[in-house]
């Protein structure tokens, strides 16, 4: 709303988070992988900005609509460009970019509300990656996501990297979540300031048959990245990094230092950026490099799914005993989403990736 002022509150919140972060270093978490025994002095922090998309148009050519079902089950039809401009669910982003939206126009919604999901045709192995959000979807039943993934012939156990994922938006941060094949779990204590979730096996593929979390990590220190408040901060940016010793993850409020260096340096070192939001060790018992393919980069507004695990928490019982009660094909959903507290338009306006050096 008021960028200025807000860029000086946030300027006094990272000096904090610096300070804070240096103390941690200096009484660091145990690590209880034998990642800190090995030798990593071969691994690269260092990348060099290979691809920055941060226009509209750049969006249009790099992205495609996705009309696929939805194949986790969410609640949700995607719809190809041309019925996208038609229902004005996508266009340039408030902050550069682009603007995508599910449709609050049509009635009967029972297949699934009309939505967009956008592909990115190149692939990419190790980098950085960055999505830089200036308003994300916020409202009970909402399930959006800006992630990375293999292609759909191997989803999820080729490897998935959620960036920016959440149900609802309203009180809780996002997570990062990694999905793979084979038993893969990560260690309980690791050196990041967020919160694991209840589960720590990355494992999709028995993992599909309990509903597919993988292994997630909840970015509950970043409290400017609680999408409701993100929407009125100004924005935040989201960014894995994916290497030989391990993926890891941070966020950062968008007039941050940080987030600065992301949008405009040509080199960024991620050893400046401190102590990880998600941490994601390779070991011995879990290689990364070998459990992920090249990932495409995807932005999709799903209903469902995780909307409905964070449902009661997020203060959304008020509204129906579940999402899948019938309410969320009905038009009282509707009607809900439409009250201006909520939104259902995410606004990314750029995506970039670092390649190594
Ligand atoms: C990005 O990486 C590819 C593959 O290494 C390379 O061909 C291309 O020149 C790079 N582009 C930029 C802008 O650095
Ligand atoms: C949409 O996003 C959710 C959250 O990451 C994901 O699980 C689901 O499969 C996505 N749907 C599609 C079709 O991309
Ligand atoms: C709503 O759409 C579904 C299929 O999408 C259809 O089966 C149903 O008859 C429709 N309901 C009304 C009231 O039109
Ligand atoms: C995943 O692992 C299972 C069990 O080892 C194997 O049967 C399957 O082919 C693997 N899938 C992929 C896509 O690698
Ligand atoms: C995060 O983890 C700590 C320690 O396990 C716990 O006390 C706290 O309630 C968790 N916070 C959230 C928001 O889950
Ligand atoms: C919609 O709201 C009305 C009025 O509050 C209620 O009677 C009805 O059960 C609701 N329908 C659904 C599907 O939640």
């Amino acid at each position: 709303m008021i960028p200025f002022s807000f860029c000086l509150i946030t300027l006094v919140f990272v000096v904090a988070t610096a300070t804070q972060a240096r103390n941690h270093h200096n009484h660091p978490l145990p690590r209880t992988t034998p990642a800190a025994a090995k030798d990593t002095s071969h691994v690269s922090h260092v990348y060099s900005r290979n691809l920055t998309l941060s226009t509209y148009e750049d969006f249009l050519d790099f992205f495609i609509f996705n009309n696929i079902k939805d194949p986790s089950g969410g609640i949700v039809t995607y719809v190809d460009q041309k019925e996208a401009e038609r229902l004005d669910l996508v266009g340039p982003g408030k902050a550069g970019g682009i603007r995508i939206a599910a449709d609050l126009s049509e009635k009967n919604v029972t297949a699934g509300r009309k939505s967009v999901r956008l592909r990115g045709k190149e692939a990419f192995g190790e980098g950085l990656f960055v999505f830089e959000i200036a308003h994300a979807p916020v409202g009970c039943g909402l399930w959006p996501a800006a992630w990375m993934t293999v292609d759909e012939s191997v989803w999820p156990v080729g490897g998935e990297m959620d960036i920016f994922e959440y149900g609802n938006g309203l009180r809780y941060a996002p997570e990062q979540t990694l999905h793979l094949n084979g038993t893969c779990v990560m260690p309980p204590h690791r050196l990041q300031t967020g919160n694991n979730t209840a589960w720590q096996d990355c494992d999709s593929f028995e993992g599909w048959k309990t509903g597919n979390h993988g292994c997630g990590v909840e970015l509950l220190n970043d409290q400017f990245a609680v999408p409701a408040l993100l929407n009125r901060n100004g924005g935040a940016v989201f960014v894995m990094e994916r290497n030989a010793d391990h993926i890891q993850g941070w966020a950062f409020p968008s007039c941050s230092p940080h987030a600065r260096a992301l949008k405009h340096r040509r080199k960024i070192d991620t050893t400046k950026f401190g102590t990880p939001s998600s941490f994601f060790p390779s070991t011995d018992t879990c290689a990364l490099k070998e459990k992920f393919g090249k990932l495409h980069p995807i932005i999709n507004i799903s209903f469902g799914g995780h909307a409905e695990a964070s449902w009661v928490r997020d203060g959304c019982l008020a509204l129906a005993p579940s999402f899948y009660t019938g309410w969320g094909v009905s038009e009282n959903s509707t009607e809900y989403l439409k009250q201006p507290e909520n939104s259902v338009e995410f606004h990314v306006s750029s995506y970039t990736y670092f390649a190594p050096t």
